[in-house]
């Protein structure tokens, strides 16, 4: 693993500054019950569809102002709010969006780059839970749900398309505080919005 001067590698960085908060929307979110029923479920959904609306919309900001960096990172594929409004209408719910979080601005690529790892890594565990939900009885055999795992065979190249990004970025003289800063942000925002759909202890 490459590192960098001034301290640990950025990517090293951002899983221990922002495990806490991860630990915690795991534990909310609860998709790994194995009594998780269809409206928890389409709860569950309906908060991350608005999370990732408001969150992407910030991204979109962004990528308007900085084009060159978007592409670099391949912004364009990687909006996934779609999908979560796809899945919520697989389960017969209407997605809404007259609530949505409200998160700090991406001032620029750094704060950019923290927002996603957060969105990005996110398709990691996905990989897990789009695995479990498949057994649940809750969906039946004929619902399919795209948003944890949007990206199937691909999820490990897209991960290291975004961490690859995300180094250089710092190597080439972008702030690793200014990343890590927004992830916190990010996750911590997440976190919050989340509560209110907490699985029962
Ligand atoms: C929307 C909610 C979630 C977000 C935003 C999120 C975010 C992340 C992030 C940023 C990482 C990358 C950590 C790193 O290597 O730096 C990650 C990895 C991981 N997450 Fe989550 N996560 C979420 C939900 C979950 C849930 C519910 C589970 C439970 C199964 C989970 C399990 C995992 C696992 C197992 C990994 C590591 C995968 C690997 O290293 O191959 N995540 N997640």
């Amino acid at each position: 693993m490459p590192r960098h001067a001034g301290g640990a590698d950025v990517l090293t960085e951002l899983r221990t500054a922002t495990a806490v908060e991860h630990e915690q929307v795991e534990t909310t979110l609860g998709l790994m019950d194995d009594r998780l029923g269809r409206d928890r479920l389409v709860a569950v959904l309906a908060r991350l569809h608005a999370f990732w609306t408001a969150a992407e919309a910030g991204l979109d900001a962004w990528a308007a102002r900085s084009p060159a960096d978007a592409e670099t990172v391949a912004w364009s594929r990687r909006r996934r709010a779609h999908l979560f409004a796809e899945d919520l209408r697989a389960l017969g719910a209407e997605p809404d969006t007259t609530a949505l979080p409200e998160l700090p601005a991406v001032e620029d690529t750094d704060q950019a780059l923290g927002r996603l790892y957060v969105l990005e890594g996110s398709t990691l565990g996905g990989t897990f839970i789009s695995r479990h939900l498949a057994t649940l009885p809750t969906l039946g055999p004929d619902v399919r749900l795209g948003a944890f795992s949007p990206y199937g065979a691909e999820t490990g190249a897209m991960w290291h398309a975004f961490r690859r990004v995300t180094r250089d970025r710092v190597a080439a003289g972008g702030d690793a505080g200014r990343v890590v800063g927004a992830a916190r942000a990010t996750f911590t925002a997440l976190a919050a919005w989340c509560a209110p759909v907490g699985a029962p202890a």
